[in-house]
């Protein structure tokens, strides 16, 4: 369990792990739609997917953890901001795989975790180069709110490694080096 001068070893390794992950996906989300790096596209479903089942398990640790107290005394301005980032972080690392499993399921693209299939890709008879929807209307909604949550998330991480360094650097208190298991 959490305490307010040490954190455990689950909240620091969930903590890492989804964080860089998701960093990785968002840069690869990013660089794979404008170099049209096709190949890179199942890499970004698999780890995606995965990422779901540890984001998950963050919240079950979160609900029967509850958030670790602050590390020093903050302003009520700087825990409320702090607050909504964190909420922002785990609703947005539950809704990017759960919006780009829509998007690829339903725009008939298919998706799988490296090679085991979850939603088969639906191909065009005649044409197996293109794919048919499964729904053009889910295809749609899918793609937009994947690209808007990950503006989001982008943004919330941004914040969040601000907020990091600046209580490392001009606070000089222990909250970064208390995730960093020190
Ligand atoms: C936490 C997990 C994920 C993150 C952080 C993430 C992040 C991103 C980002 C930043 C983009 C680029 C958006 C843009 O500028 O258009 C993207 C695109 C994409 N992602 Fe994800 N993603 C995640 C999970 C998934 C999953 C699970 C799938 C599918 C199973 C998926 C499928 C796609 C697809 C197909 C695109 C291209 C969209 C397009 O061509 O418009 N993503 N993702």
């Amino acid at each position: 369990m959490d305490k307010a001068g040490k954190l455990s070893k689950i909240t620091i390794s969930l903590h890492w792990i989804t964080g860089i992950v998701i960093m990785a996906l968002c840069a690869v989300g990013l660089y794979m739609t404008r170099a049209e790096a096709w190949a890179l596209y199942p890499v970004h479903k698999s780890v995606g997917v995965l990422v779901l089942f540890v984001a998950l398990l963050r919240v079950f640790w979160r609900i029967k953890n509850g958030w670790p107290a602050a590390a020093a005394d903050y302003t009520q301005l700087e825990q409320r901001l702090a607050k909504i980032i964190k909420w922002v972080l785990i609703i947005a690392t539950l809704a990017l795989p759960m919006t780009g499993m829509l998007f690829s399921g339903a725009s008939g693209h298919g998706f799988g975790i490296f090679g085991l299939v979850i939603v088969p890709a639906q191909h065009m008879p005649g044409n197996p180069d293109q794919v048919l929807a499964y729904s053009e209307f889910w295809a749609e909604a899918g793609e937009a709110l994947h690209q808007a949550t990950a503006y989001i998330l982008i943004a919330a991480i941004i914040l969040h490694l601000a907020g990091a360094f600046k209580h490392h650097f001009i606070d000089k208190d222990a909250t970064l080096k208390r995730m960093l298991g020190k």
